[in-house]
């Protein structure tokens, strides 16, 4: 009896075990080492897979539906500043957005949680790199937007570390 005791507590030890590796970043680790990509294959990705939503070309702030990937960018790096973390964490919130894990909460708030699709997580590795490693293009009103938030300490400062 007594090892019967001993046998659930050390399945529960490890079922216990088991759930912290569901962690999404966990197991982006194991398989986000390959890091190279070709610029003009991954820029494609970028277009026809992101931009739809992220759209660099907008008029105004007003008809949006997702913050411009630059602003994402900014915003990761923030975070994250070597390449190995930011790329990780990207790939890790298109595999599986999640309210709760969401740096840019004022965009939740203001477009909703972005929508789980079915990403390649090779496809989504090589945007992850290209987006770290490029300058990319942003909407004429960005910056300016960028600077009034930042005088008040507005939205997309929130959930800041
Ligand atoms: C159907 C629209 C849509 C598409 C397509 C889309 N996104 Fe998003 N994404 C959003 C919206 C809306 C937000 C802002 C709300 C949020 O953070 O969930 C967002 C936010 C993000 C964020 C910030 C998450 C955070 O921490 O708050 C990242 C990173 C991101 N998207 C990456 C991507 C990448 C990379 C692609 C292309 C592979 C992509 N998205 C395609 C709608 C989309």
């Amino acid at each position: 009896m007594k090892h019967f005791i001993y046998l659930i507590l050390s399945m529960l030890f490890f079922l216990s075990c088991a759930d912290k590796k569901e962690n999404p970043l966990e197991v982006a680790d194991a398989e986000s080492k390959d890091l190279t990509y070709d610029s003009s294959e991954a820029y494609q990705l970028l277009k026809n897979q992101c931009y739809a939503c992220h759209s660099p070309v907008s008029s105004s702030h007003d008809v949006i539906i997702a913050p411009p990937m630059a602003a994402v960018k900014l915003r990761y790096g923030r975070s994250y500043t070597s390449k190995d973390e930011f790329v990780k964490a990207m790939v890790s919130w298109t595999m599986n957005p999640d309210k709760d894990k969401a740096l840019m909460r004022g965009a939740v708030d203001k477009f909703q949680l972005m929508p789980k699709q079915s990403f390649a997580e090779s496809d989504m590795r090589k945007i992850a790199s290209y987006v770290y490693d490029n300058q990319l293009e942003e909407p004429t009103w960005f910056a300016a937007h960028e600077k009034e938030m930042h005088a008040k300490g507005g939205r997309m400062r929130q959930g800041m570390p």
